[in-house]
C-alpha cells in the first residue's frame, strides 16, 4: 500500500512524500511508483491510540460492545484503545481477563490492551493473570471496582510489578463521604487528597503510577512531586466546564472527576506540558441510564477533533497531539511497534484535514450510546482517512472496512 503526497513529521521535521507500507509494517517514505491512496491535503498522524476507554464488554453491551466501541475509535482516528474493567463481570480475575480477551478477539476491529483491575483481595490473580498493567480505583465510580484503604493499596503498590503501570482512578472515597454529608458535592479536594497519598505511598514502594483523568492544575503538580508519576487528561477536564456545560447538559454533564469550574478548566490548559497522554476516558451510557444518573461522557469520536481545533485555535501545537495521544501512550504501556511513523513500526496512520470544518453531532457516530457532550460544536480539523496495518479502513470520516483487531496488551 502506498500513501501518496501526504505531509507529516518525520525525523522532527514536516515532510511531504509518499508513505510506503508492506505487510503491515512502514517499509520506506520518498518517492514511490504504482497505484495508491492520494493523500493530497491532509496531514498524517501516527496512528493514535487511546489508553482509557471503557468498552463496556462484557455485561453492559446496550451501552457499547468490542465491535461499536472499536469502530468509534477509528472513526474518533484510534487504531489502538486499552480497555477498563469495569465490566460485567470486571475484569478482576484471571479467568474474566481470559474471556474477555476471547470476545475482545471475535469483536475488535481495531488494535486493543485489556487493562487489569485491582479489587481489595485479588492479590493471587493478579499474580495469575500477569497483566501487562492495572487499574485501581481509590474512590468509588461506576461498576464499583473499589480499594479504598492504604493496607490494600499498599500491598498493590508493592506486590504489582514496578515497571508495569499502575492506573488510578484518584478521587479518595473517605473524602468523597464526607462532602456527601455535608452536601459540599464531589469537589477537586478529593481528588487533591488522593493524589498526594497515592504519589507518597509511590515514592515509598519506589513504582510508577499513572493519574487517570487529572483535573487540576493543582493535582497534576502534585502527582508530579513523584518523578515517577504518569499524568493523563480528558478532553471534556479541558473543553468543559461546570458553569458552561453543566448548565447546558444537566444530568448527561455527570461524570466522575466531575467537570470543573471554568477558572479550574482554563487553568489545566497551563499544566499542558506536564501531561504526559490524554486518553478520552470514552464512558458511554444510554440516554435512559443517563437520565438515571449514570456517570460518564462518550469520547472516542470527539476526542481528537478537539485538539485539532485547540491547534487551529493556536493553543496546542501538533507535536504535543502527537506525542500525547501516540509516541508518549506507546511507551507507557510498552507498544514497541505503535506510535511512530517510522520503518519498521505497525503501518497505522490517521489521516486528519486541518482545515476541514464540521458540526459534531451524534447521528453518524458509531458509539451505541446515541449522544455526544459536544452536539453542535462547529470544530476545524476532521479525521478523513484511518489506515490500520496497511488497510484502508476509514474513508471520507466514515468506517469502510473492518479487519480483525490485534492484542497489543
Ligand atoms: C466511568 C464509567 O462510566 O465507566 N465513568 C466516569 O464517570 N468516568 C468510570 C470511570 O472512569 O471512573
Ligand atoms: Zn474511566
Amino acid at each position: 500500500m502506498i500513501i501518496k503526497n501526504a505531509k507529516f513529521y518525520l525525523g522532527g521535521r514536516v515532510v511531504s512524500k509518499d508513505i510506503l507500507i508492506e505487510n503491515g509494517k512502514f517499509k520506506g517514505f520518498g518517492k514511490f511508483k504504482g497505484e495508491g491512496i492520494d493523500a493530497k491535503g491532509l496531514f498524517a498522524l501516527p496512528g493514535l491510540i487511546d489508553p482509557h476507554v471503557h468498552l463496556r464488554d462484557p455485561g453492559l453491551t446496550s451501552k457499547e460492545d468490542f465491535r461499536s466501541g472499536t469502530r468509534a475509535a477509528l472513526a474518533g482516528g484510534f487504531t489502538t484503545i486499552l480497555d477498563m474493567p469495569n465490566t460485567k463481570p470486571p475484569t478482576t480475575t484471571a479467568a474474566t481477563l481470559r474471556k474477555k480477551a476471547e470476545i475482545a478477539k471475535k469483536k475488535a476491529v481495531c488494535d486493543y490492551g485489556l487493562h487489569f483491575g485491582a479489587t481489595k483481595n485479588n492479590f493471587a490473580e493478579v499474580k495469575k493473570a500477569k497483566p501487562k498493567s492495572m487499574k485501581l480505583c481509590m474512590g468509588e465510580t461506576t461498576g464499583k471496582l473499589l480499594v479504598d484503604d492504604v493496607y490494600s493499596t499498599w500491598r498493590h503498590f508493592e506486590k504489582f510489578p514496578k515497571e508495569k503501570p499502575l492506573l488510578l482512578h484518584a478521587e479518595d472515597e473517605e473524602t468523597l463521604r464526607a462532602m456527601e454529608k455535608l452536601k459540599k458535592g464531589r469537589g477537586e479536594v478529593a481528588e487533591k487528597i488522593a493524589v498526594e497519598k497515592a504519589r507518597m505511598l509511590a515514592a515509598q514502594a519506589n513504582r510508577v503510577v499513572y493519574f487517570a483523568h487529572t483535573t487540576t492544575f493543582e493535582a497534576v503538580h502534585l502527582a508530579k512531586i513523584w518523578g515517577r508519576s504518569l499524568v493523563e487528561a480528558t478532553p471534556h477536564h479541558l473543553f468543559l466546564s461546570k458553569e458552561k456545560d453543566g448548565k447546558r447538559l444537566k444530568q448527561f454533564a455527570n461524570v466522575y472527576p466531575p467537570l470543573r469550574s471554568e477558572a479550574e478548566r482554563r487553568e489545566l490548559w497551563g499544566a499542558l506540558y506536564f501531561v504526559d497522554s490524554v486518553g478520552s476516558d470514552h464512558a458511554p451510557h444510554t440516554p435512559q441510564d443517563k437520565e438515571a444518573g449514570a456517570a460518564g461522557l462518550p469520547g472516542l469520536e470527539t476526542s481528537l477533533a478537539l485538539f485539532l481545533n485547540a491547534y487551529n485555535e493556536g493553543r496546542v501545537e501538533l507535536p504535543w497531539i502527537i506525542n500525547r495521544m501516540a509516541e508518549s501512550p506507546a511507551k507507557i504501556f510498552g507498544l514497541k511497534t505503535k506510535g511512530r511513523i517510522g520503518k519498521g513500526y505497525d503501518g497505522d496512520l490517521t489521516l486528519v484535514d486541518l482545515k476541514e470544518k464540521w458540526n459534531v453531532s451524534a447521528d453518524g457516530f458509531e458509539s451505541k450510546c446515541g449522544w455526544t457532550p459536544y452536539e453542535g460544536f462547529r470544530l476545524k480539523g476532521r479525521v478523513k482517512k484511518v489506515i490500520l496495518k496497511g488497510k484502508l479502513v476509514v474513508d471520507g470520516s466514515r468506517v469502510v472496512k473492518e479487519i480483525k483487531g490485534k492484542r497489543v496488551l
